[in-house]
């Protein structure tokens, strides 16, 4: 089945009660037990619910797993897949990753004995130097948040597997419809569902999605035990979102590439990042390893241009944390998503104070082409 045919029918089973074409949302907490001891089918919502199932179904599917994991927040996700970590473990991460994820290994991890080492995923040296006895994890985002930095995912997973690791990636810049990672050697893929999967800039979400069978009982075994799932509603609404998921993908992907070859040229851009130019470093293994680029880009004015009068000045792209909404958004990490990255580890990793990055929506290109260009006019 193609994947703009999964995101409308996986998972999708009739309700066996009326035919209802669509999983009914079941907002219950708990299931009646016909006697002592003996539930229907059911027990409890934390470890089972329909709603939760039916869209967790739906993104092992895109993910090409076998099992879906839907959780509260993309943060909560994330834990649980460092949850597989114990004390005296250590794990292996991106220098480019999301603030929060940062935050998480720093600043909680390392309270329960658990060790990091960031390195630069896509360099094979330093993945192999960086690997220690107790190693257990590669933790990679491709493209990476906010350098849109690219990882040759079957080469990082062939390292980390030959030294027992194992290797999750977050997925939520490029989305399953533009890379599945658990093809390319990934053993588990990560999503802040509150991105591209929902899409509509209204809910917090976030997944797991693994292949392997003893980490897939691992997670739910996590999962059911931590609680953090989610909820009956926003299961139904995320599910929802899925349907339109490759068509807005595809929108985002054409207007993000047009965007950054528009302001690769401009004068007052000093750098572009976008996987999708020719001249990017990442180009190439972006060809070989996703479907299309993504709808995120991140850029820097040539010196001596204010970016905070940049960013104001924007009247589409609204100024905003978060990204891969159907609406534009536009935000300066440094003092925003990245802010809880100490400044000096900030700049080391290559994100300047004055980085802008661009969530590009699926407006009209030449609406948003022409809000760029009014920004830009007033520097
Ligand atoms: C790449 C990436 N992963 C994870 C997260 C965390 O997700 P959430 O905000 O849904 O908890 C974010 C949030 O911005 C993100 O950009």
């Amino acid at each position: 089945m193609q994947i703009e045919t999964a995101v409308i029918h996986a998972g999708i089973q009739e309700d066996p009660l009326t035919g209802a074409v669509i999983p009914p949302i079941y907002q219950t907490s708990t299931y009646h037990q016909a006697e002592l001891g003996g539930h229907v089918k059911y027990e409890y919502t934390r470890g089972e619910n329909p709603t939760r199932f039916a869209v967790e179904a739906v993104m092992a599917t895109l993910e090409h797993g076998t099992a879906g994991f839907a959780f509260s927040s993309g943060m909560t996700a994330i834990h649980a897949v460092l949850t597989l970590l114990h004390s005296g473990d250590h794990l292996i991460i991106g220098t480019d990753v999301y603030g929060g994820t940062f935050r998480l290994v720093n600043r909680i991890l390392s309270n329960l004995g658990i060790t990091a080492t960031a390195v630069d995923t896509n360099n094979p040296h330093a993945v192999q130097e960086a690997i220690q006895p107790n190693t257990k994890m590669l933790y990679l985002e491709t493209p990476s948040n906010p350098l849109l930095h690219v990882t040759d995912i079957p080469q990082a997973a062939k390292i980390a597997h030959q030294a027992q690791m194992i290797v999750a990636v977050d997925n939520t810049f490029a989305s399953p419809i533009n890379q599945t990672p658990l093809d390319l050697g990934a053993d588990i893929v990560l999503h802040s569902g509150t991105k591209y999967l929902g899409g509509h800039s209204d809910l917090i979400s976030g997944f797991v999605v693994t292949k392997d069978s003893g980490l897939t009982e691992q997670i739910k075994f996590i999962q059911m035990s931590i609680g953090g799932v989610l909820s009956p509603q926003d299961s139904y609404l995320l599910q929802r979102s899925l349907k339109t998921l490759a068509l807005r993908v595809e929108r985002h992907n054409s207007n993000a590439n047009r965007l950054a070859e528009y302001l690769n040229n401009h004068q007052k851009i000093a750098k572009v990042y976008y996987p999708g130019l020719i001249n990017s470093p990442d180009h190439q293994i972006a060809q070989a390893q996703m479907n299309g680029f993504g709808g995120m880009l991140s850029l820097e004015l040539v010196t001596g241009l204010d970016t905070k009068t940049f960013v104001e000045s924007m009247r589409l792209f609204t100024l905003a944390e978060s990204l891969g909404g159907v609406e534009s958004l536009i935000e300066v990490p440094a003092v925003m998503t990245h802010a809880s990255i100490p400044r000096s580890v900030r700049l080391e990793n290559g994100i300047s104070d004055e980085l802008v990055r661009v969530s590009v929506g699926i407006e009209s290109i030449d609406d948003l082409l022409e809000d760029m260009q009014q920004a830009l006019a007033q520097l």
